[in-house]
């Protein structure tokens, strides 16, 4: 049975990357799909090569910085699809690498405004509308767990929206609405290699298999959200995910 029949589903940075593979597989799960990015050309390549697997889906071009394209996405999609169950608010940026002193303000203004306040109107868009039962995944990073040296900002924006998740949780819960936030490590996307190899969606059983501290597939992390947003997570919520292949999971020092 597809875990998502007759749901609606929203993934914002879907253009590129994990967001393009989540919004993928929402859609091969049966979910109707909003795909939404500020790059209108991938996102309607997004919708069109969805609906050529068979799938439901619309673009929708929108800057996740500003609150009135964060309500606009959200009405957008239940007037299109007549609610909404499943968000994964994927979308942020990196910027220029540079070590702290030399890191400038606008770009710690730029960061702080897609990433962080980004998040925080996006959760209040779409949780003002979601229908009770669904589910909200906000991505971070390791960057929100570990600093970033060369990219204080980003780090620092990363830690944020994990404090904004925990702090929403128990509002999300009287509405009977589950928020978790995600926590990659390093994932073969533009974000984290110039030229990305072209990942496909695979049969479950053919996902690469664990790389000790090495890089993941854009699928690996959308098969983490599609897990998170289905029934089967229901009584997960508040909480921070880390997928990282073991990234993170201890000190990087020789065994003796
Ligand atoms: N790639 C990694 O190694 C990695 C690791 C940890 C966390 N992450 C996080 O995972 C998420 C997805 O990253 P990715 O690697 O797929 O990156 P990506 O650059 O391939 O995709 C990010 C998408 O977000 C969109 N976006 C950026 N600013 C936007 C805005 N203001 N409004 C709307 N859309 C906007 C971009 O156009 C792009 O399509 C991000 O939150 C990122 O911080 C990535």
């Amino acid at each position: 049975m597809r875990r998502f029949e007759g749901k609606v589903a929203l993934v914002t940075g879907a253009a590129l990357g994990m967001g393009r593979a989540t919004a993928r597989r929402f859609a091969a799960e049966g979910a109707k799909v909003c795909v939404v990015d500020i790059l209108k050309a991938g996102v309607e390549e997004t919708a069109a090569m969805i609906r050529a697997e068979g799938g439901e889906a619309f673009a929708c071009v929108a800057d996740i910085s500003q609150e009135s394209e964060n309500e606009r996405m959200a009405d957008e999609t239940v007037a299109r699809y007549g609610g909404l169950d499943a968000v994964d608010l994927n979308a942020a940026m990196l910027g220029e690498h540079a070590p702290f002193f030399e890191s400038t303000v606008a770009h710690y203004d730029r960061i702080v405004s897609v990433n962080q306040r980004g998040c925080f109107l996006g959760m209040r868009a779409v949780g003002r509308v979601m229908r009770p039962g669904g589910a909200v995944v906000v991505m971070s990073s390791t960057a929100g767990i570990l600093g970033h040296p060369t990219n204080p900002a980003y780090s620092a924006s990363k830690h944020a929206v994990i404090g904004l998740v925990r702090s929403a949780a128990p509002a999300f819960g009287e509405r009977g609405l589950r928020i978790n936030v995600v926590c990659p490590g390093g994932v073969n996307t533009r974000m984290h290699t110039p030229e990305p190899l072209d990942d496909p969606i695979v049969p479950l059983q053919d996902l690469p298999p664990v790389d000790f501290r090495g890089i993941a597939t854009p699928q690996h992390i959308a098969e983490l959200v599609l897990f998170l947003c289905s029934s089967g997570a229901g009584f997960i919520t508040g909480a921070v995910h880390t997928i990282d292949g073991g990234g993170t999971c201890a000190f990087n020092i020789p065994l003796h």
